[in-house]
């Protein structure tokens, strides 16, 4: 099972990955956690010990190791370089191992405009496509607002792709933008999810507004997800009412992949 979660900035992506994360922990199954936001945050999310996610160094940032794989310093353009660096003993070398659950930092990469194709870029993409199409576990990948890192050779590889939304219009028109981007690349299973709930009336907005998408399911807006999130604690072992929810969420997707296969 490979599963993407992109949306808008602060709408609840990795609070969802991370609730995921421990489900499919729970069932016994092998789950890496990969953080693609260039400003990480799912192991905290995940609760994870701090000083562990302190030592934690992000693969962009291993300018040793980029330059050892790619033949390039990190942060240069043009120029020589390999573009199918060996990635394979990344995993397992460099993922932070806590209650079954294996977590990568992906880290930022140097923005040298659209179209950049600099060392770290390469060997993150190199490392997302080995990990989606060769790897056999539950992959979770906690995204920015984006499809960033996934490509034609890779979209097949995501069984499903879950934009995160919040009951508002905003959000919604970033997933309506996310569609575009992920259908320019071939994804084709693309559900939303609604987060921060608090009235029918939300749930209802997103319904009716959503891009197209089936909707898996809401997740209920919580004081306590904050107050988890201020106290590092996971929403998984602090907030039962977002465990609920997002177990039906689990058994949506369950069967919506059982299913109908694309989103139109
Ligand atoms: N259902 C919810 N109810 C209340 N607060 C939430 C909920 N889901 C997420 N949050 C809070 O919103 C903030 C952003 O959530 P986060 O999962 O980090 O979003 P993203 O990864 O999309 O940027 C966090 O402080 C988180 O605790
Ligand atoms: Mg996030």
């Amino acid at each position: 099972m490979k599963l993407a979660v992109t949306g808008k900035g602060g709408v609840g992506k990795t609070t969802l990955a991370s609730l995921l994360a421990y489900l499919y922990a729970e069932q016994g199954r092998t789950v890496l956690a990969i953080d693609a936001d260039p400003s990480p945050c799912l192991g905290a999310a995940l609760g994870f010990d701090p000083a562990a996610l302190q030592r934690l160094t992000p693969i962009a940032a291993m300018a040793e190791l980029i330059s050892e794989r790619t033949g390039a310093q990190p942060g240069t353009m043009g120029g020589y370089f390999r573009l199918n660096p060996r990635v394979d003993d990344l995993p397992d070398r460099f993922a932070l191992h806590e209650r079954g659950i294996r977590l990568l930092q992906l880290g930022a990469v140097g923005k040298g405009g659209s179209g950049c194709i600099c060392p770290e870029s390469v060997l993150l993409k190199q490392l997302v496509a080995h990990i989606l199409l060769r790897r056999d576990e539950v992959v979770l990948l906690d995204m920015y607002a984006g499809v960033e890192h996934l490509g034609r050779a890779t979209a097949e590889a995501v069984d499903a792709l879950i934009a995160v939304v919040e009951p508002g219009k905003r959000s919604l028109d970033t997933a309506a933008q996310i569609k575009r981007l992920a259908s320019d690349i071939g994804l084709r299973r693309l559900y939303l999810v609604g987060n921060k709930i608090q009235t029918a009336a939300d749930a209802g907005y997103v319904a009716a507004h959503s891009p197209g998408l089936p909707v898996l399911g809401y997740l209920p807006y919580s004081p306590a997800a904050q107050a988890a999130d201020r106290a590092g604690q996971a929403a998984y072992d602090a907030v039962p009412a977002l465990v609920t929810a997002a177990r039906e969420i689990a058994a949506a997707l369950e069967r919506a992949l059982a299913g109908a296969p694309a989103a139109t």
